[in-house]
């Protein structure tokens, strides 16, 4: 079984971006850390980043097929800025019936208030935030408990 892990617009540039906030990590550190976690529980890691929106709409769709054969568990989702913006990303999650774990790296809560609204949210099965690049070990854990609650 399959986990993706979707990466929207800017997290290429994690470690030299606004390090106060997201960290010293590199994009490619936290592939490291969900290949690590998804091993421990048995799971095959996709892990993907693009700035384009419909890039993402395309994954979402691919990942709800995917899903629907029982071929993936889920997608933890940071969607960085379209987060707060895209009516479309939220279509998208809601259409194809894909099960999506929203990630902040940061705690958008205690940030900026056009940082609050989530057009995810509604969409999602859970949210993850505020606990740095360790939040993506949590969402990949809490697809697997739901995996292992399912048998
Ligand atoms: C983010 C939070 C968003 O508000 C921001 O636009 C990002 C990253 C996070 O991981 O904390 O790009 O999703």
């Amino acid at each position: 079984n399959k986990v993706l892990v979707l990466n929207g617009p800017n997290l290429n540039l994690l470690g030299q971006r606004e390090p106060a906030v997201y960290g010293a990590a590199t994009l490619a550190d936290v592939e490291r850390l969900c290949a690590q976690v998804c091993e421990q529980h048995g799971l095959a890691l996709d892990f993907r980043q693009s700035n384009h929106e419909g890039v993402l709409i395309d994954a979402l769709h691919e990942a709800g097929a995917a899903q629907a054969r029982g071929e993936l568990l889920g997608v933890v989702f940071n969607a960085g800025a379209y987060t707060h913006t895209s009516v479309a990303l939220h279509d998208a999650i809601k259409g194809a019936a894909v099960r999506v774990i929203e990630l902040h790296i940061s705690n958008v809560h205690a940030r900026e208030p056009f940082r609050h609204h989530s057009w995810l949210s509604p969409v999602a099965a859970g949210v993850i935030l505020g606990f740095g690049i360790r939040g993506y070990g949590l969402a990949i854990a809490a697809l697997a408990g739901e995996q292992v609650e399912q048998v």
